[in-house]
């Protein structure tokens, strides 16, 4: 995929992953529209990379329909959306939280996506083609120390990626799953904005990528090989591939690694 005069919306992109995608397509000559429901970010990230800034809840469907109209009234028909604002819940773990706790996870981290596809499809099969980048997380894959909600949602939203990729593949839409593990972003506590201070030792986590490096390992995956997972922490894919050789096993080992994370905390 080119990526040079390509009309892109990046969601979540006042922090962390978003922003630092938005940056390298910025880079890389794209026209980017930075889109967040954090206001002053979009302003601040809009202003630093030249580019148009719309304000997005996109829990909301209705929103997310503005957003794709306002980008298309700027720079014409968005070429690439990037699926990518989502939160963590600690509310939810150890099956608390309230029934408005899971509908709001649903609606940002899940549903978005769909509000996302159903405003961008029709006219990427119209014109021949597209690219959706969905940012999910390795928790879709392997289940990890996530609260439920989050847990649930991301599993959702890969199995609604896939369900778009078999049935608008062959009409031109592709679509890329970003599945990292431990990125040193907002939700871990980095000002927003900042994607590239080098991240602290998080122990138990292992492995802490920059949302930088994230973002270029996930667009240069765009511009060559186009794969339906982007794994930027290897060690994803060989848990994945633990998982579908023996679930049972899997499951034995994730618990006692849970259990082992916890007694330490
Ligand atoms: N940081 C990690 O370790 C990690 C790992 C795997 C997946 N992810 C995923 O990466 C994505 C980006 O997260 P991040 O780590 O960059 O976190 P972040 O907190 O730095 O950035 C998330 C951005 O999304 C925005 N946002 C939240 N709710 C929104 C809404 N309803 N509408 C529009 N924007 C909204 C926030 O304002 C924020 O700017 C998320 O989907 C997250 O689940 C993160």
């Amino acid at each position: 995929m080119e990526v040079a005069g390509k009309v892109v919306v990046v969601t979540g992109a006042a922090s962390g992953i978003g922003c630092a995608l938005a940056s390298r397509f910025s880079e890389l000559g794209a026209k980017v529209v930075i889109s967040d429901v954090n206001s002053d970010g979009v302003a601040l990230v809009a202003s630093r990379l030249g580019a148009l800034g719309v304000t997005t809840d996109v829990g909301d469907a209705a929103a997310v329909d503005a957003l794709v109209a306002a980008a298309t009234a700027e720079y014409g028909p968005v070429d690439i959306f990037c699926s990518n604002a989502g939160y963590s819940d600690p509310q939810t773990a150890g099956l608390t939280g309230s029934v408005e706790d899971y509908q709001r996870i649903v609606d940002v981290n899940l549903l978005a996506h769909v509000w996302a596809a159903k405003a961008v499809v029709p006219s990427m099969v119209e014109r021949g083609g597209g690219y959706l980048l969905q940012t999910i997380s390795s928790a879709s894959l392997i289940t990890g120390p996530s609260a439920p909600g989050y847990t649930l949602t991301k599993h959702g939203a890969l199995g609604f990626a896939e369900w778009v990729t078999l049935n608008y593949g062959h009409l031109g839409v592709r679509v890329s799953c970003l599945c990292p593990n431990a990125v040193y972003t907002g939700m871990f506590g980095l000002e927003a904005g900042d994607i590239s201070s080098t991240p602290p030792d998080m122990g138990a986590l292992g492995e802490v990528m920059k949302s930088s490096d994230v973002a270029n390992f996930t667009i240069d995956a765009m511009m060559t090989t186009e794969p339906f997972l982007v794994l930027p922490h290897t060690r994803v894919a060989d848990s994945f591939l633990r998982k579908a050789t023996n679930y049972d096993e899997w499951i034995a080992g994730t618990r006692r690694r849970l259990l082992k994370m916890r007694q330490e905390q």
